[in-house]
C-alpha cells in the first residue's frame, strides 16, 4: 500500500469517529423543549460540514505520540464546537458580515441574529461540558485540557485575536508584527491547542507537548494566510463562503498587505518551518501529508 492510500484511509477513519462522535453529543431529545431553535441553530452549523481539521491534529498528534486516538473523541469534538462557534460569531453583521458559510446561509441567516449569538454561546460552553464529562479521559487530563483550552479561546486566544482583527479594519499603518500576533491568535491559538490536546490525550512529555504547539502556530499562520489568499482567488462553490469578503469589510491581511504571491511565499516558509518541527516526531507521516495538503487546498 502506498502512503497516499495510506494517508486517505486514515483521514477517513479520523472523519467517521468525528462524525459518529459529533452525532452522539447532539442527539440530546429536545422536541418538545422551549429552547428547541437553539438545538437547531447549533446542529445547523455543525452538521454544515466543515473540513473538520482540528479534530483530526487532536488524533493525529495523540496517535503520533504514542496514545490512542479513539480515546480522544472529547477533545476533538470539543474544539471542533468551540471553532464552530467562531464561526457563527465571525460571520454576524457586526462582523464580517457573511451570508454563506459552509456551502449553506450562514447561521443568522437561516435563523436570526439573537439565535446565532446564542447559537454561537452555547457551543462556547459544550466543549467544557463535554471534556468534563467524559469517561475515557483521566482527572488530570480533563482539567490540563480544560484550561489549555480556555487559554486559547479567550483574552490572549481566538476572541482576542478577533478584537484586532476588527480594530485592523480600515488601517494602512497595520505592520508585519501586528498581523501575526493577530493571526496567531485569531487562528494559531485554537490548530496549536488542538495538537496540544492530542498529545495531553497520549500523556506525552512537556517537551513534545511544546513542540507540538509550536508546530501548530506554524501551520495556523499558514492556514489562516491560505484563507486570505482562497478570499481572493478561491471560487465561492468550492470554498463554501463569499469570495471578495476582506476587501468588502477592508480587512488587512497578509495578502492586502504584500499581495497574492508573496503571501504565498510566507506560507510556503511558515509550511517548511512547520515539516521541520514535525522531524522531531518519530510517526510523522500522516501529518508531513496533511501540512502540505493544507498549504495546497482549494476550500
Ligand atoms: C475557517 O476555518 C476560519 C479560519 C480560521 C481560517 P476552516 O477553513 O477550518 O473552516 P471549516 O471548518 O473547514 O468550515
Ligand atoms: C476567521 O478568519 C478566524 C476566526 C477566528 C473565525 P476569517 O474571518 O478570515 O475566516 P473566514 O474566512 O470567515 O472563514
Ligand atoms: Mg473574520
Ligand atoms: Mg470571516
Ligand atoms: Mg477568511
Amino acid at each position: 500500500m502506498n502512503m497516499v492510500n495510506d494517508f486517505n484511509e486514515k483521514m477517513q477513519d479520523y472523519n467517521s469517529y468525528t462524525e459518529a462522535n459529533m452525532r452522539r453529543y447532539n442527539n440530546y431529545t429536545y422536541e418538545n423543549r422551549p429552547q428547541r431553535n437553539l438545538l437547531d441553530a447549533m446542529n445547523y452549523s455543525l452538521e454544515a460540514g466543515g473540513k473538520r481539521v482540528r479534530p483530526v491534529l487532536v488524533y493525529a498528534f495523540c496517535e503520533a505520540l504514542g496514545g490512542d486516538y479513539r480515546r480522544a473523541a472529547a477533545p476533538a469534538c470539543a474544539v471542533e464546537m468551540m471553532h464552530t462557534f467562531s464561526l457563527i460569531h465571525d460571520d454576524l453583521p457586526a462582523m464580517d458580515n457573511d451570508d454563506l458559510r459552509r456551502g449553506k446561509p450562514s447561521c443568522h441567516k437561516k435563523f436570526n441574529e439573537a439565535m446565532a449569538i446564542l447559537a454561537g454561546d452555547a457551543l462556547a460552553v459544550l466543549p467544557f461540558e463535554i471534556l468534563a464529562d467524559d469517561e475515557l479521559l483521566t482527572a488530570e487530563q480533563k482539567i490540563l485540557m480544560i484550561s489549555v483550552l480556555a487559554n486559547a479561546v479567550g483574552r490572549d486566544g481566538m476572541i482576542g485575536g478577533q478584537v484586532i482583527d476588527m480594530e485592523n479594519e480600515n488601517r494602512d499603518d497595520v505592520d508585519e508584527e501586528n498581523l501575526r500576533n493577530m493571526y496567531k491568535c485569531k487562528t494559531g491559538q485554537l490548530i496549536a491547542v488542538s495538537c496540544a490536546m492530542g498529545g495531553i490525550c497520549a500523556d506525552a512529555d512537556s517537551d513534545k507537548i511544546r513542540a507540538a504547539i509550536e508546530y501548530g502556530y506554524k501551520l495556523g499562520l499558514a492556514f489562516q494566510i491560505v484563507d486570505d489568499i482562497l478570499d481572493v482567488t478561491g471560487d465561492e462553490e468550492v470554498i463554501g463562503k463569499p469570495v471578495g469578503s476582506d476587501e468588502q469589510e477592508h480587512k488587512t491581511t497578509f495578502v492586502s498587505l504584500y499581495g497574492v504571491e508573496k503571501a504565498q511565499e510566507i506560507a510556503d516558509r511558515m509550511t517548511d518551518e512547520a515539516l521541520e518541527i514535525l522531524e522531531g516526531f518519530d510517526n510523522n507521516e500522516f501529518l508531513r501529508e496533511l501540512t502540505i495538503r493544507l498549504l495546497n487546498r482549494k476550500k
